[in-house]
């Protein structure tokens, strides 16, 4: 349709239509036959706004959707088609590790692989929109939506981003297989005070401008049709009624010219925080900073027209929050093709297909860190040994992270299954060990549901009996344990973050027999291991990994994919420390690890050191740095300067290796980070291969936000570091003038 005909459509629509295109509601209603009754009610939804809704979430398959399409535009007094949208955050039916875990494959076109088939699969069950990719910053573990970022870092954060928005919207998302991208949760959603979900954000503006907007400008970029606001304030003003971060630094400064929607509810918790008196003023300030459509809170299609009708919003108002979305669904050809890419036949041709099933294996074996390895315990030998796979998740096929939201269980394959099908042993024994849950702990699933352990105490001895019998008899053990795929996600907050009492105890039990221990450990953050490290030989972190995962862990484990994950968050030395993160700030009393002397910045009782710090991770074959050389010293304006090493892969496998740039500013007129990661090279090599890697720097990669809020560089001495992890001591300098 042309910008006229969209002009003239617009004109054509009463207020009342113009209102309900603004407003999102949950698609079950529509699966329900558009009863009034139920969720309706219960969400205060009315029929005008069933019949009028501009979109709707959570709802998909290609059959469903279509006839929801048919029925509604049938009766539409314009005939405008809805948007459908929903969480497709690890992939739709073929599920994928979670973001988390993608970051740590430090991999962006790999991850775009995987948004591509994310977009594929739930195009053709019907869906135009995906809220994702969550590119919140995450520097607390405590907090249980770590799990749907890309970590703590900026820069990788914001090249993942990217991938994924052009993964999902190609070139137009027009396009066939491709649906819209929403970045969110605008802004700093990821700082919540003390790792609680929802809580408030306290950001320097320097902190937050530097730190926390890069990734979703990086998004908005690469083309990303949406926006969703954030729970959380900013500045002590919650975002979705925050004018000067929407209108001004999200529209003007970073250019977005696409649809802004509201998170679930956010508009009516303005209320709540106390900056709303009521629903009027909640409808005055979300349409005020611009939010197009509110999701969920039936608060615009309860008050704008009484708020227009009182003169305290103007039409002009609605019609540029309507125009968007029309020229939304105009960007995705609805008004030509309603349903767009649904199809039945192609979505079950095309879920679960063995090319969405190996890219999700092949990704999931590339997010996998491997961060102890004492006496080259992995990989195993493949036949020969007589191993013990013990544990939770062992068997267990519930390995796919949060708002995995249409995954099927029985589709993924668990660790067991992977053994027993790969041939690769004839001498295994499985066993259970322990429940997943500490007994007396209740997790709240969706609705009223609660995961617990539900075994008896007699039952839980007879599990760990054969375990340590299973343990004794064998030369090696897999023990695949960790948190329940609940205790991370929307709501999942935890001031505990150490692995579950009765799992430990497992683990110990299991060590007074064997000691050859292997922990495959499931997580949807960094956790507190340090007695895992204590009572084992090797951790891989598995995270959680998908539908492929126990295929990939067995791919892991044995060799046949040498594991090149490097931590995209650092794993604290214990809850104590957090935030902890690698570009942390010089202080005026830094200290070195070993000091005796009292009054540096430290802790008594435990070290600065995380236990395993950003950027980490082993591989089973070694890679040996060359000393970093510089084409010159000196770097003035428009000029670049390439910083050359050698990496040479000096073991016996084939294997692969992040190499990764870090620059310090050494003095600054604002106290400048340790260090930052500025770029990244993952190369593969031979045994005895090794490569130059050239990175080539420019004063973009140098800019801050000086004293006076410029962002620009200043002149003077940076270090570059390029190794293998953020410690890395391999240094360079040179000056800018
Ligand atoms: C979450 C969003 C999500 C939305 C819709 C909210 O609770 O914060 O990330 O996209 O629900 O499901």
């Amino acid at each position: 349709m042309t910008q006229d005909k969209l002009i003239q459509l617009l004109a054509e629509l009463s207020i009342d239509e113009k209102i309900n295109q603004m407003i999102q509601i949950i698609g079950q209603i529509y699966e329900k036959g558009a009863m009034v009754t139920g969720p309706a009610s219960q969400y205060g939804i009315n029929e005008e706004n069933i019949r009028l809704a501009g979109s709707v979430l959570g709802s998909l398959g290609a059959k469903k959707l279509i006839k929801i399409q048919d029925d509604y535009m049938e009766q539409h007094p314009h005939h405008i088609p809805m948007i459908f949208m929903a969480d497709i955050i690890n992939g739709y039916r073929t599920i994928f590790p979670i973001p988390l875990a993608q970051g740590c494959t430090f991999n962006p076109d790999l991850v775009k692989e995987g948004a591509a088939v994310a977009a594929k699969e739930s195009a053709a069950a019907g869906l135009h929109v995906t809220f994702s990719p969550m590119v919140d910053l995450a520097r607390d573990a405590r907090w249980g939506r770590v799990m749907e970022s890309n970590g703590e870092d900026t820069y990788l954060s914001s090249c993942l981003a990217k991938a994924m928005v052009e993964g999902y919207q190609g070139k137009s998302v027009k396009e066939k297989g491709k649906i819209a991208a929403c970045v969110k949760h605008f802004a700093g959603y990821g700082a919540p005070t003390a790792g609680r979900d929802y809580n408030n954000v306290e950001l320097s503006e320097r902190t937050f401008k530097e730190d926390y907007l890069p990734a979703y400008k990086a998004a908005i970029d690469a083309g990303s049709e949406l926006v969703m606001t954030s729970f959380n304030t900013i500045n002590r003003i919650p975002s979705t009624g925050n004018k000067e971060l929407m209108r001004e630094i999200l529209r003007q400064e970073m250019g977005f010219t696409g649809v802004l929607i509201s998170d679930w509810g956010a508009v009516q918790e303005l209320i709540s925080h106390g900056i709303a008196e009521d629903n009027n003023e909640a409808a005055r300030l979300s349409i005020e900073a611009g939010v197009d459509i509110d999701m969920m809170s039936m608060i615009y299609c309860n008050r704008l027209k009484r708020l227009l009708e009182e003169g305290i919003i103007t039409e002009q108002m609605i019609d540029e929050c309507v125009m968007r979305i029309l020229q939304l669904k105009n960007k995705l050809g609805l008004f030509e093709n309603p349903y767009k890419d649904a199809d039945a036949e192609e979505e079950k041709r095309l879920i679960l297909c063995e090319e969405h099933r190996s890219l999700s294996r092949k990704l999931a074996a590339e997010t996998f860190v491997l961060l102890t390895n004492e006496d080259g315990i992995l990989p195993l030998p493949s036949e020969g040994k007589k191993i013990a796979f013990i544990g939770p998740y062992i068997a267990c096929k519930r390995i796919h992270g949060s708002w995995s939201l249409f995954a099927n269980q029985e589709d993924s394959v668990s660790i067991k299954e992977a053994v027993e099908g790969s041939g690769y042993l004839n001498h295994c024994l499985y066993e259970r060990g322990c429940d997943l849950l500490e007994p007396g702990i209740e997790i709240p699933e969706f609705g009223e549901v609660f995961a617990k352990s539900v075994l008896t105490e007699e039952e839980r001895q007879e599990l760990l009996y054969s375990a340590v019998a299973a343990a004794k008899e064998s030369e090696a053990v897999v023990l695949a344990i960790g948190e329940h795929p609940s205790q991370s996600g929307e709501a999942a907050s935890k001031a505990d973050i150490t692995v579950a009492r009765h799992q430990i105890e497992l683990l110990k039990e299991i060590w007074k027999v064997n000691h050859n221990i292997i922990i495959v450990l499931f997580n949807g953050r960094p956790l507190d291991i340090r007695e895992l490290c204590q009572y084992s030989k090797a951790i891989l972190v598995a995270w959680l990994p998908g539908t492929e995962g126990g295929n990939a862990i067995v791919d892991v484990l044995f060799g046949k994919v040498n594991p090149s994950g490097k931590l995209a968050m650092t794993f604290p030395y214990s809850v104590g420390q957090i935030p902890v993160f690698y570009n942390e700030f010089a202080t005026g009393r830094s200290y070195e690890e070993g000091d005796r002397t009292r009054f540096h910045s430290r802790y008594l009782d435990i070290p600065n050191k995380p236990l395993f710090p950003f950027g980490y991770g082993l591989s089973y074959t070694e890679f040996e740095y060359s000393g970093v050389e510089l084409d010159k010293n000196i770097m003035s304006d428009n000029q670049t300067i390439n910083a050359v090493v050698e990496v040479k892969n000096v073991g016996r496998y084939r294997g692969k290796e992040v190499v990764q740039l870090y620059i310090q500013d050494v003095k600054g007129n604002v106290v400048r980070p340790v260090r930052e990661l500025k770029s990244f090279q993952k190369i593969s090599l031979q045994p005895g291969e090794s490569k130059k890697i050239i990175f080539s720097m420019n004063r973009d990669m140098l800019k801050f936000y000086q004293q006076d809020m410029r962002y620009e560089v200043e002149a003077g001495l940076f270090r570059i570091y390029i190794g293998g992890d953020s410690t890395t001591k391999n240094v360079a300098e040179f000056h800018y003038r």
